[in-house]
């Protein structure tokens, strides 16, 4: 019988996405232009050009991959890259579907089977925080960028400051319990968490942007559905009826305190990572 992965490792990663890869696929194209306000500043801050070779870490169903795409056109190359074969499987659809090119390569961000130098830019949107040693790849990313190429990472605000999660983890967890798999999202949301692991890779002019989004979601619309199903995967796939409609319901009640007459005001708040090879 396989040995169950240890708590946080790359098998045990590798298994919680496994899982969680079909909801992701299904909610893709649906969140598209949610999607793009995270991807617009984190695209900018890499800033690639038409020409540019990019590299993509955990790359999951895509994002930032479209976007990525039209910034380095003519010409450009795009690798995506993630641990989980069909996460990445989300992507390969999306840009089939669109009939756009890239290439799609399974690996582990901490151990990349790619040439030194061989990028201008690299980009990660909500991936770092998944890896068991960041330091690891950081020093992958830095060996793959050319001398001068850029480095650009997204990584979760304060939990406290992210009230959509807030709301949907408590409902699992009350409801089913906390996953004990799952690593914590927001494991990098003290300022200057990733600074050291930088500068021990050798980046230089490493910078860090809060942002702050505000989004208006009508009540009594399904919203959450969603955040509920791409945080907690095969967990809320199997319930029975009445039990996700109890989960449901929590979410719900969870959600009253947001509530300004006929829509919840929701912010996000993320963190931008900038650095230079
Ligand atoms: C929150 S998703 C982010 C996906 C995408 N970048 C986005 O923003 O929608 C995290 C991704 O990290 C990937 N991942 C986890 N550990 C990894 C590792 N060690 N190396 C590469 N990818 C990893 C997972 O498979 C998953 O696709």
């Amino acid at each position: 019988m396989a040995e169950p992965a240890r708590p946080g490792s790359v098998a045990e990663q590798r298994a919680a996405w496994t899982e969680q890869a079909t909801a992701w696929d299904r909610w893709a194209d649906r969140l598209e232009r949610m999607a793009e306000r995270f991807n617009q500043p984190l695209v900018e801050a890499a800033g690639p050009k038409p020409g540019d070779r990019v590299l993509d870490l955990a790359s999951g169903i895509g994002e930032p991959g479209l976007t990525l795409h039209k910034a380095i056109q003519p010409g450009g190359r795009l690798v995506l890259s993630d641990l989980v074969p069909e996460m990445l499987q989300g992507a390969v659809r999306r840009f089939r579907d669109r009939g756009l090119e890239a290439g799609f390569v399974v690996q582990d961000a901490q151990r990349l089977a790619l040439a030194d130098c061989s990028f201008d830019v690299v980009t990660c949107r909500f991936g770092i925080m998944f890896f068991p040693e960041p330091r690891l790849a950081l020093a992958e990313v830095h060996r793959v960028l050319v001398a001068g190429g850029r480095a650009a990472f997204l990584v979760w605000g304060p939990l406290a400051d992210n009230p959509m999660f807030q709301v949907t983890r408590g409902a699992v967890e009350a409801v089913l319990g906390p996953d004990p798999r799952q690593r914590d999202p927001f494991r990098h949301a003290e300022p200057g968490a990733l600074r050291g692991d930088f500068a021990t890779a050798g980046f230089v002019s490493y910078v860090e942007k809060d942002l702050t989004f505000e989004r208006h979601a009508k009540a009594g619309e399904p919203f959450w559905r969603a955040p509920l199903d791409m945080t907690s995967g095969g967990r809320v796939a199997a319930l029975e009826p009445a039990a996700r409609a109890a989960l449901e319901a929590e979410v719900i009640r969870r959600l009253e305190p947001f509530r300004q007459g006929d829509a919840y005001r929701l912010s996000s708040r993320i963190r931008l990572l900038t650095a230079r090879s």
